[in-house]
């Protein structure tokens, strides 16, 4: 903190709390002890404001604010659990929750679900996936009663990550990790408007004709499984993906002189997955293609047997 940095007096919740000049509503509330819920935010990306799940209630402000992104100001008085706040983020985790399988995100989603009273179901039953050649983010329309959903077919077109949209929440932190946030690839952006709003390659190309360059860092932010391992991906396939039975296993990339922390998801012996730690210092959670997908040959146990 520069020493020059104020300290500025704002209430949350009724109570004085002292916050920094810079910090935002959420820093300020994570600071009082008080958690404000999340979903396109992440600690190493700037902040993009688009789910609306982390908006409170500030006295003379005519709309609820984004506290991911709203700097705290002298005097604010916020609101993080009024009925109105409530309201709002049970009613954006309903439509995100009617319209996209959020299976595979109980952490990211499935408890604020829960802690909001969400029912996504008062939309009717979700429109079966209708799996025909339709192109990507062009979704039915809904039958009579039916909820409508991103749903589209699995992309698996190479070897090392799987794309299913279907579980997409379109929080962008995908888009930022491969632009300008750390990869400066921009293999991806968001096509469409509106419902049909949706995450895609240039003209939806398959991966190996784009300019992805396979960092993976674009599924090391990815908070639903939209984006995944190919590895996890096969072993949820097969009912074999178990975190209970993983470790996780710090060591620097052997890979070049950088020295990023990679984290060695391990289950039954075998390397499963690699992420980086959000506060390490030298990546700050992302990797490039050798550290993240580069573990092949440490357990290849087969070829070393057989030499
Ligand atoms: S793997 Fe890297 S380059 Fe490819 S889409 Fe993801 S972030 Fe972009
Ligand atoms: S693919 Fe994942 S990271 Fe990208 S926008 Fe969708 S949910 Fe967010
Ligand atoms: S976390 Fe603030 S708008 Fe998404």
């Amino acid at each position: 903190m520069s020493e020059t940095m104020r300290t500025l007096e704002v209430t949350i919740d009724g109570r004085p709390v002292l916050a920094r000049e810079g910090q935002t509503i959420r820093e300020a509330c994570m600071a009082a002890g008080v958690e404000v819920p999340t979903l396109c935010f992440l600690e190493n990306l700037a902040p993009v404001s688009v789910c609306r799940v982390c908006v409170v209630e500030l006295e003379g402000s005519r709309t609820l604010v984004p506290a991911c992104s709203r700097p705290v100001e002298a005097g604010m008085v916020v609101h993080t659990d009024s009925p109105r706040v409530r309201t709002s983020r049970r009613m954006v985790l309903e439509l995100l929750a009617s319209a996209v399988d959020l299976s595979a995100a109980e952490e990211a989603v499935g408890r604020w679900l829960k802690e909001f009273g969400a029912d996504p179901g008062r939309y009717g039953p979700s429109q079966e996936r209708p799996w025909t050649a339709q192109p990507a983010g062009h979704h039915h329309p809904p039958e009579t009663g039916r909820a409508a959903t991103v749903a589209q077919p699995v992309k698996i077109d190479n070897e090392l990550y799987v794309r299913d949209y279907s579980r997409c929440i379109l929080c962008y932190k995908c888009v930022e990790a491969c632009g300008v946030e750390a990869q400066h690839t921009f293999a991806i952006w968001v096509a469409g408007r509106g419902f049909d709003a949706h995450v895609s390659t240039e003209f939806d190309v398959p991966l190996p004709e784009s300019a992805c360059v396979y960092c993976g860092n674009c599924v090391g932010v990815c908070p639903t499984g939209a984006l995944m391992f190919k590895s996890e991906y096969d072993m949820r396939q097969a009912g074999t993906w178990d975190p209970a039975r993983q470790t996780v296993t710090e060591t620097i990339c052997p890979y070049c002189g950088v020295g990023c922390t990679l984290a060695l998801h391990v289950q039954d012996n075998r390397i499963v997955k690699v992420t980086s730690p959000l506060d390490n210092q030298v990546g700050h959670g992302h990797l490039c293609v050798k550290g993240r997908f580069g573990f092949a040959f440490v357990q290849d146990f087969g070829d070393r047997e057989s030499s």
